[in-house]
């Protein structure tokens, strides 16, 4: 993980949290997706702003998630649907 230090003024997000939108892709999974995005804005802003899945690779969320879910006190769905949320959204 890399050594950023944490404050409480999370980055300036773009686009804004709420502007993010789950479209609909063939063969893409909605459900997960619009899960995933419910529990990150309802359990990622908890302690801190939600940071916006496009701020890092996935390889970079990875061992974050890892920490953040535990957390966010995620159940083994919900941290599927969550995973689903930031892969698709996660910085190519
Ligand atoms: C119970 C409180 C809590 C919840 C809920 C929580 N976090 Fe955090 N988060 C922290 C704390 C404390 C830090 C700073 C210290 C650390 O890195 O452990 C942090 C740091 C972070 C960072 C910065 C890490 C870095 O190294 O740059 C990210 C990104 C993050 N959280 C994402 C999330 C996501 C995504 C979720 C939802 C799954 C989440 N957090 C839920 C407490 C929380």
């Amino acid at each position: 993980m890399d050594t950023e230090v944490v404050s409480n003024t999370a980055p300036v997000l773009s686009p804004a949290p709420q502007m993010v939108e789950v479209e609909k892709l063939p063969g893409q999974n909605n459900d997960n997706l619009t899960k995933g995005k419910l529990l990150w804005s309802t359990s990622c802003n908890k302690c801190h702003e939600a940071y916006n899945p496009n701020t890092r690779s996935m390889a970079e969320w990875r061992p974050i998630l890892k920490d953040m879910m535990p957390k966010a006190q995620l159940s083994g769905e919900e941290s599927q649907h969550l995973l689903a949320f930031f892969n698709h959204y996660a910085k190519k």
